[in-house]
């Protein structure tokens, strides 16, 4: 299937050439929606979460022609072979079963091996949490290091920071992912090696990145006095490669097991999450779990029509194949949603930024958007300017927690008020005319300055309260919208082989870097590249 020559894209193209010059303003004036309803029609639940479409430039008709396409492009079949454990990521021979992960159906695939697994996170979490798993010298654990990078610390990381209002006050959670020793020396500072637990997760157990800050850390803790054997009292290892984690040195009975039907930037629901339940206790690391359950369950179910992660990801085609919009810019209006931008930079573009379909031609459409973002309302004094009066279009998701998860009071109000704000304005714009009104007689010449083009999409997605459970359906809704998308694309998100080619060209040039001064990198690399090499090996060298 190629999406260009189903008969449901040729008619969004015709259809777009129709509303192209229409404006949101005019489709929420009262004149063409006396009642109002546009916001009633184009909001809707599911999951747990309430959705705001209306300030999208889509009509009703828009919406049936792109559920038609998701129906032609076969996303139903593609998210049943998902739940089903089918081989959907034929390029590596595995099936994608993150869902399995959260269900609680017990015919669920593999339900009694994950089972096994979070009742060994749960026992050694209580252990940690209640002070019984002791470091070398008999103190309890104080601070979590994780160590990992891209799926191995995102995820985590960016959970742990969410709910960092139920997390355990005693103990402190660290994570390190640069090979920059920075970063780790960073964390150095801030812990004590007695009341350490170091939490190593790899997939693979042979990320550079992982396993050079892994040693590093070792290192340092049998340098600040840790006995030999006494170490596995500070480090556990989470991966598919058991046996590589043995042999790094971390006792059999502390190693957690993920699988290889588990993707990376789709894990942080297995063991992968253990410094998300370490944190804020496995009461609350199962409601993360439900709460991304319930969100499937509604993927699931829920007609396409209405469907949450359908309509997010198919908005996200509109503008990104139809419009040529580049890019998304997500704007969570919340401190604790601060590392969500980059999640889900890894969860989108690392899943589709591809260009071979899942028959090896190339896609007839651009894939993956750009995702970018900060949280409000920093980057209104940033780069909102660029939105309201740059000529580029850029979708964005602006993300609300209605209720604070802090008792400070006077804020919250002025929060929420600047995100509604903010999608308001975007939406409709001022005119020339209305900005020849704030000018001021005589100087009409300000006009073309202080008017806003307008009619810039928006959607609003709103959480009651930042619970584990609302977390945890907000994550897998752009799970689910990724697997939509790459239904569409007709590719497959699973694989990542763009980025398997950094890591095996890193090693070529770190071994020139470190070769014995003398030895010739020009003949192996372009002339730019063997000059970059040779500054920094001057300076490199001891
Ligand atoms: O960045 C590439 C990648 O393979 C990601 O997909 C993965 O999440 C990350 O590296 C870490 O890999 P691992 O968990 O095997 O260390």
């Amino acid at each position: 299937m190629t999406q260009e020559t189903l008969p449901s894209w040729s008619a969004l193209r015709a259809h777009y050439e129709q509303i192209r010059d229409e404006r949101l303003r005019d489709w929420f004036a009262p004149a063409n929606d006396p009642a109002p309803t546009r916001a009633e029609r184009f909001t809707l639940g599911g999951g747990g979460l309430t959705i705001d479409f209306s300030k999208n430039r889509v009509t009703g008709e828009t919406l049936g022609l792109l559920t038609q396409l998701a129906r032609d492009a076969g996303v139903e079949a593609r998210r049943d072979a998902v739940f089903a454990g089918d081989i959907v990521n034929p390029t590596e021979g595995r099936a994608a079963l993150h869902t399995a992960l959260r269900s609680l159906d017990p015919s669920a695939p593999h339900h009694q091996q994950i089972a096994a697994e979070r009742a060994k996170m749960t026992a050694f979490a209580n252990q940690v949490r209640e002070g019984k798993w002791r470091g070398y010298s008999g103190k309890p654990i104080r601070h979590i290091v994780n160590i990992g990078i891209g799926g191995s610390d995102l995820g985590p990381k960016m959970v742990c920071h969410a709910l960092h209002h139920l997390a355990d006050p005693q103990i402190s959670t660290h994570f390190v992912s640069n090979v920059d020793g920075a970063d780790l020396s960073r964390v150095l500072e801030k812990i004590d090696a007695e009341t350490t637990l170091a939490i190593i997760v790899s997939k693979t157990f042979t990320t550079l990145e992982t396993m050079t800050n892994a040693r590093s850390l070792r290192d340092w803790i049998v340098h600040s006095g840790c006995p030999e054997e006494e170490l596995h009292r500070h480090f556990v290892g989470v991966s598919a490669n058991p046996e590589e984690v043995v042999r790094f040195g971390i006792a059999k009975d502390n190693v957690f097991e993920m699988w290889d039907w588990v993707g990376g930037r789709y894990s942080l629901w297995s063991a992968v999450g253990l410094s998300i339940m370490l944190s804020v206790g496995p009461e609350n690391f199962d409601a993360l779990l439900a709460g991304a359950a319930g969100m499937d369950d509604h993927f699931r179910d829920a007609p396409l029509e209405t469907n949450l992660p359908v309509l997010m990801a198919l908005l996200g085609i509109w503008y990104r194949d139809i419009f040529a919009s580049q890019s998304v810019l997500v704007a969570p209006y919340s401190e604790a949603l601060h590392y969500l931008p980059s999640y889900l930079q890894q969860l989108e573009m690392e899943s589709n930024g591809k260009s071979a379909r899942l028959d090896g031609k190339p896609v007839s459409e651009a894939t993956a958007a750009i995702i970018w973002g900060e949280p409000g309302t920093n980057g209104q004094h940033a780069f909102f300017q660029m939105l309201h009066q740059g000529p580029t279009l850029i979708p964005i998701d602006f993300i609300a927690v209605l209720t604070p998860e802090h008792r400070l009071v006077g804020h919250h109000a002025k929060l929420l008020a600047n995100c509604f704000a903010q999608s308001e304005a975007l939406m409709l714009g001022r005119t020339l005319e209305e900005a020849r009104k704030v000018a001021g007689p005589g100087k009409e010449d300000l006009a073309p300055h202080l008017s806003f083009p307008g009619n810039r999409p928006s959607t609003t997605i709103l959480l009651d309260a930042l619970t584990p459970a609302a977390l945890g359906a907000l994550i897998a809704l752009y799970e689910q919208k990724v697997l939509v998308q790459a239904a569409i694309w007709n590719i497959n998100p699973f694989d990542q082989y763009g980025v398997e080619l950094g890591k095996v060209l890193g090693k070529v040039v770190e071994a020139d870097l470190e070769a014995a001064a003398g030895s010739d990198a020009a003949g192996k690399h372009d002339s730019s590249t063997a000059a970059l090499i040779a500054r920094a090996r001057a300076l490199l060298a001891p």
